[in-house]
């Protein structure tokens, strides 16, 4: 912005100002021009030119007055002209600082407008997840048997068929492998490399005994699969947690007292237990382990096939043979094994028919355990 004042070219002397009165009233135009010029400053950037017109060194208005007036000022008038210089330079400074404060303030002003936050509309909500029924009873579980002093150990998903089978008493072309619908990971070698993805969780026996000395006391959740069409009652992924427990002189008594501790905390005091003999290569007896029927509290319906009791789990004394592949002394040694379906469990204690609602993900099931 060029300052319109051609005065200021000039010395005093072609100016014709050769008293203090006319000094005086060139520092008025001066002035008046000034507060004309600032008024029409808008913005930061008109505001820098400005400044630079009026107080830049080489050649801002100030520095014309210097130069063509003070400097070449008669003795007399120098006073008279270092006074007017004084005022004026002090009113240019403060009127351009004022100037500045105000420009900031009115676009903080604009700025603010802009982006005018209305705290009285309504919040957004945020939906917020849970834990997944499985993942609550699989904890539900966990929590009981770490009172117990079990702790809490996992192994791969994707299994070889030694530990899978084998390790458990079930050698190649055993007829027992058919127990469990096996879905075989296509690998260059087969035979003993060959992958499963395992079918139960009890391979994490072995792989916890080759680990440790005895005594054991471990439990491992995790999720199994096997080669099912799904239906109300069948998921080719689900849960199970098994349970080992290993030292000296453990008997089939300690294996009773711990399942029913188990079933009367996970299922409540009136809950009973019953055992019936069954067979597992790596459990020698084995048995099926059955709880009251919760839905019909044992008097027999639908859910229970009217029997008043319900499957709650696969279990016996460690197979001495299994010592054998890791390790351990049978003679010194017994134990008790079992493994349970954890999503079955979800089902009969919350009353469900169908199994597949537990991965279908629909909210409006989830929604029902907060
Ligand atoms: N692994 C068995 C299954 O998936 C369940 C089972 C039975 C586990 C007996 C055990 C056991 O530890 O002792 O069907």
């Amino acid at each position: 912005m060029p300052v319109n004042l051609p005065i200021v070219e000039k010395t005093l002397e072609q100016l014709g100002a050769d008293t203090p009165e006319r000094v005086a009233a060139l520092f008025v135009k001066v002035r008046a021009e000034f507060d004309r010029e600032i008024a029409a400053v808008a913005d930061d950037a008109a505001r820098k030119q400005f400044r630079d017109a009026w107080l830049g060194r080489k050649a801002g208005v100030l520095t014309l007055v210097t130069d063509n007036w003070l400097k070449p000022a008669s003795p007399a008038l120098k006073p008279v002209v270092g006074q007017g210089l004084n005022e004026l330079r002090s009113h240019v400074e403060s009127s351009i600082k004022r100037r500045r404060a105000e420009i900031e303030r009115q676009s903080a002003e604009r700025a603010a407008a802009a982006e005018r936050l209305d705290l009285s509309l309504p919040g957004i909500a945020r939906a917020v997840g849970t834990r997944h029924l499985v993942r609550q009873t699989l904890d539900e579980i966990e929590a009981i048997f770490l009172r117990l002093g079990f702790a809490v150990v996992e192994g791969p998903e994707i299994e070889t068929t030694y530990y899978n089978f084998e390790a458990l008493n079930m050698p190649e072309l055993h007829p027992a492998r058919d127990m469990w619908d096996t879905f075989y990971v296509d690998t260059p070698t087969g035979g003993p490399g060959q992958l499963v993805l395992r079918t139960h969780t009890s391979p994490v026996q072995i792989r916890t005994m080759e680990r440790q000395p005895p005594p054991v006391r471990v439990i491992v959740p995790g999720k199994v699969y096997r080669r099912d069409n799904p239906d109300a009652s069948h998921l080719f992924m689900f849960h199970q947690i098994e349970g080992l427990a290993v030292d000296q002189d453990l008997t089939f008594a300690d294996f009773k007292g711990t399942i029913e501790f188990f079933v009367h905390e996970f299922l409540g005091k009136n809950a009973r237990t019953r055992l019936r003999p069954s067979y597992f290569p790596f459990t020698e007896p084995s048995a099926e382990v059955d709880a009251t029927c919760i839905v019909c509290s044992g008097r027999g319906c639908r859910v229970c096939k009217q029997t008043g009791w319900m499957e709650i789990m696969g279990a016996g004394m460690v197979d001495p043979a299994v010592y054998g592949f890791v390790g351990y002394d049978p003679k010194q040694l017994s134990g008790f094994a079992f493994g349970m379906g954890v999503d079955r469990l979800a089902l009969l204690k919350q009353g469900i028919g169908d199994i597949q609602v537990l991965q279908q993900n629909d909210v409006r099931f989830l929604r029902q355990y907060p």
